[in-house]
């Protein structure tokens, strides 16, 4: 959710902080924009929309090279429309700033500072801080203190970075809720800053990741911090560049790697007829008689799907929270629970929240995560890393996957420890386990069918995704997946709650997609697709059993366990969601209003 990217140094400033954002784009792409300084003199471009239209930008204006100092911004828009206006860099009178949060406070202080004389030109929360400063410089002349004063009055998410011709070759710096990261440039005088690891590597080796509260003033003479407490870490060099590999999309490529990055989130933790974690061990649940997980969106749905499984494999009761509902209900936290976050990008505020929430209630935590080094693992007392290796596309997928059979793993791990499962019931989940790598392969067939099938599915007036047990958050995922990129509107839900309610709304402009797995509750799903079929709804099913009452059939392979079905099933949805959405003429990998990385509530 907005990126943000600085640098101080002699390379050329405009192209380092474009490649930068060019990988921070995922976070927003509802403007872009840069500041470039040069001695006293500030340019500044701005684009609406996505990179490539600030790129055409400076490319006509044929910016130079000689600035030793920028900041830049992508930007997901919480206050004010997408604009040029309320992009950023925001100007006060003399200073620039960028900044990636809420500030939550910024009418009061926005009120006051027209009182003072200041003129606002954009609706964003954002311009009060440069204001801000300013107001405080004016009184002052010391440029630390203004900023410092002005750290201090602001109150929410926010990690900013701020130029100022008063002090031309220092970037001003601060976090607090949402990340930021400073490094130490490779060549002599340099420095850079960044929202997550991927700008850095190969310019920086050494890195803060700050901690909230944590800012300070650079320049080519050196980093000053404002807090001792400082712990510099060695950035990992290995760049996963993430390209398209000949897929059209960053989301299909994701798709179709899913069977090869799932034998990573394996790897070392499936072990002939045991499940090792090196993170932890079982005693992590000594003691504790609840599972508690916490996410949002579709790590959520990996979370419902978790629950399942903890109950049903491990027999430790498991209850699963939306993390931005678990931080306003006053919950009571038992120190006998475990309390486990997932998360892909490990930034996602409310996910946060609800982490620090547990962690001060003295709760013992898991982190289930696919990015090191992000604000969750860091503040979690144990991180299991799922190794999805990096997800592009804004809708998950491959995260999904990993995060699922991550925590399969981890009910057979509690399983086991409780003796709750016997070994041939251990070993028959292993050998489904092993399977699942196969189960995500996509096949041509698949693709083919949900491509032919997305020329139907397009009218109507809505979709529901069925589907009975750990189906059911599947049916989310699905019915998440199809509204995230094609502006469908689709609904989740149990399958055997349609005749409570939402059956009314069955007629043949109804599309119902029904997942009918041949191994859990056939017989319970059959019978409700039945039902709203003699309502004539439109029924895709996809199953691996042939269904007379369908319109149309994705089938899937015969196995042994519902979970190799489940997985078969995820990559047909996913398939499907996308196909939908290139048919419509949709942006696949950035589709309208969301961001990769969520880091305002
Ligand atoms: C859906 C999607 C979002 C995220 C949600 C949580 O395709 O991408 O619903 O799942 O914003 O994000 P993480 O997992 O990073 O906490």
């Amino acid at each position: 959710m907005c990126g943000i990217v600085g640098y101080i140094g002699s390379k050329n400033t405009t192209e380092i902080l474009m490649d930068g954002l060019k990988e921070l784009e995922y976070r927003g792409y509802d403007s872009t924009g840069i500041a470039l300084l040069d001695n006293d003199k500030i340019e500044v471009y701005k684009a609406l929309g996505k990179l490539k239209n600030l790129e055409q930008k400076i490319s006509d204006a044929n910016v130079g090279e000689n600035h030793f100092l920028g900041i830049g911004h992508t930007r997901w828009a919480t206050h004010g429309k997408p604009t040029e206006l309320n992009a950023h860099p925001h100007l006060g009178e003399y200073s620039y700033v960028v900044h990636n949060g809420i500030i939550e406070n910024y009418k009061e202080i926005k009120d006051k500072l027209i009182q003072d004389g200041h003129k606002f030109i954009s609706q964003t929360d954002t311009e009060v801080i440069v204001h801000l400063f300013e107001n405080y410089y004016n009184n002052s002349n010391d440029t630390k203190e203004a900023f410092q004063k002005t750290i201090a009055d602001l109150k929410g998410a926010y990690s900013i970075l701020l130029i100022s011709k008063v002090q031309p070759d220092s970037i001003f710096f601060f976090k607090h809720g949402s990340p930021l990261i400073v490094a130490k440039g490779k060549e002599e005088k340099e420095v850079l800053f960044s929202s997550t690891d991927a700008p850095l590597i190969g310019l920086a080796d050494d890195v803060v990741y700050l901690e909230d509260g944590m800012g300070g003033i650079a320049s080519p003479a050196g980093i000053e911090f404002f807090s001792d407490e400082i712990t510099w870490s060695t950035l990992p060099q290995s760049k996963q560049y993430a390209q398209k590999d000949g897929f059209r999309f960053f989301m299909e490529k994701e798709i179709y790697e899913q069977h090869d990055v799932i034998t990573d989130s394996m790897l070392g933790r499936l072990q002939d007829d045991q499940i090792h974690f090196d993170e932890f061990d079982a005693k992590i649940i000594e003691g504790i008689d609840e599972i508690k997980i916490c996410a949002c969106g579709t790590s959520y749905h990996a979370a419902l799907t978790a629950s399942y499984l903890f109950e049903r494999l491990s027999k430790i009761r498991c209850s699963v929270e939306i993390a931005s509902e678990f931080r306003y209900k006053e919950p009571l936290m038992s120190k006998k629970t475990l309390f486990v976050v997932i998360s892909q990008s490990g930034e996602t505020a409310d996910t946060l929240e609800a982490l620090k929430m547990a962690k001060k209630a003295g709760l013992k935590s898991i982190v289930v995560c696919n990015v090191d080094n992000s604000s969750m693992t860091r503040l979690g007392d144990v991180t299991v890393l799922t190794r999805a290796g990096i997800e592009k596309g804004v809708a998950s997928t491959k995260a999904f996957s990993t995060q699922t059979v991550v925590l399969w793993m981890m009910a057979l791990y509690f399983a086991k420890f409780k003796n709750a499962i016997s070994q041939d019931k251990l070993n028959s989940e292993i050998f489904a386990l092993r399977e699942v790598p196969k189960a995500l392969i996509v096949c041509d067939k698949m693709h083919e069918k949900t491509r032919r099938l997305s020329k139907r599915y397009l009218h109507g007036h809505g979709f529901f995704f069925i589907g009975r047990d750990v189906f059911f958050p599947l049916a989310l995922e699905g019915a998440l997946k199809l509204k995230e990129i094609s502006y469908l509107h689709a609904e989740g839900y149990p399958a055997g709650e349609m005749k409570h309610g939402p059956i009314a709304l069955a007629d043949p402009e109804l599309f119902t997609i029904a997942l009918m797995p041949q191994n859990l509750h056939y017989d319970k799903i059959k019978s409700n697709v039945e039902e709203l079929s003699a309502r004539d709804s439109t029924i895709c099913s996809i199953s691996p059993l042939d269904f007379e009452l369908s319109d149309d059939f994705i089938k899937t392979n015969k196995t042994d366990h519902y979970m190799l079905e489940f997985f078969e099933m995820l990559v047909a949805l996913q398939l499907l969601s996308m196909e939908i959405s290139v048919r419509l003429g949709n942006d696949v990998d950035m589709p309208r209003n969301l961001a990769k990385s969520v880091t305002v509530e």
